[in-house]
């Protein structure tokens, strides 16, 4: 017996960084999906293939020993052999729609989709007790994830994140569609994380203005999402980048991206950590196509995408 799930990517629509300081951020899921499929074997190996790695560990194998990329279906798939006290092994095989490594939320999108269809070998769980495991299953690569990605893969749809409070599923379903393109410079979100830790050291009172002015933008693009007011909300995406470009998070190609998306759409910026990964501009039926074209002609890897408001889905 196979068992499929799978679980959309996400992409930050505002707030990123400053909400490591204590302020909201809004995050959303993308109709792009990573797929795990999960087979029970007699032998005693965890099996894993995937476009970035194809292994064969032995169930008897310590975490420790095992090679990052694939620690986290490692760790679920052995979790499950024990609590579930299975005689042998399971193959993995992990499809993915969504590039890694430039803030799209493919790895957490992974730890959802294999949480979901490891342990649906055994038992059908539920989308707590999912969200639990992958949240359990990212830590082995991401010692200190707040949880953020893996809540929105799991619920899809709008969240709002507030690091002391937590989450809150958005009931509105807004009718947003963004062109993403990617910038192929992958990045590093820690140090791009430490850079800014060191800007706000540097700077206090600007950083704690532009905290304040972050946190007026968040309570009115809430409702501006909740009208599903496209030319205010495109608005709020130029006025976030301009934060985001203070504190030094852009750069020079994110810029020209930026710039090319703003010539056609209701706006732009980036998302996720920054230095690298990818752009968002907000756009509909009218300027969709308008936005791919302008960016296509320079950044390749460009395409249009909805909020998904399905989240974690078994086959
Ligand atoms: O690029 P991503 O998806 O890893 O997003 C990082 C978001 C930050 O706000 C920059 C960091 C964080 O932990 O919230």
């Amino acid at each position: 017996m196979k068992s499929i799930a799978s679980a959309p990517g996400k992409i930050i629509l505002f707030g990123e960084h400053f909400v490591v300081y204590g302020i909201k951020a809004i995050l959303a899921t993308i109709d792009k999906r990573v797929t795990v499929t999960s087979e029970k074997t007699n032998e005693p190996y965890i099996s894993i293939i995937s476009s970035l790695a194809s292994e064969k560990i032995p169930t008897s194998s310590d975490l420790t020993e095992v090679n990052k990329a694939v620690k986290p279906f490692f760790y679920l798939a052995t979790r499950a052999i024990k609590e579930y006290n299975h005689h042998g092994g399971i193959n993995i095989k992990i499809e993915s729609e969504i590039p890694s490594g430039v803030g799209l939320g493919s790895s957490s999108a992974c730890c959802v989709a294999a949480a979901a269809s490891i342990m649906g070998l055994f038992s059908k769980l539920n989308k707590e007790e999912i969200l639990g495991l992958a949240i359990e299953a990212e830590k082995t690569i991401f010692k200190n994830t707040s949880g953020a990605d893996c809540t929105v893969c799991t619920f899809g749809g709008i969240i709002i994140y507030d690091k002391e409070t937590g989450f809150l599923n958005l009931e509105s379903k807004p009718d947003l569609e963004f062109v993403i393109a990617n910038s192929k410079m992958t990045h590093s979100t820690e140090k791009v994380v430490a850079n800014v830790k060191k800007f706000k050291e540097k700077n206090p009172a600007k950083f704690s203005s532009l905290c304040n002015k972050v946190e007026e933008l968040i309570k009115r693009v809430n409702l501006e999402i909740q009208r599903n007011e496209h030319i205010a909300i495109g608005k709020s995406m130029k006025e976030n980048q301009e934060y985001l470009e203070i504190i030094g998070v852009s750069n020079e190609k994110l810029q020209n991206m930026i710039s090319l998306a703003n010539k056609t759409s209701f706006g732009s910026k980036l998302t996720g950590a920054g230095g690298g990964g990818c752009i968002i501009a907000l756009v509909d039926k009218s300027n969709s196509h308008a936005t791919i074209k302008e960016l296509e002609s320079e950044y390749h890897e460009c395409f249009k995408t909805k909020i998904d408001f399905v989240g974690v889905q078994f086959a």
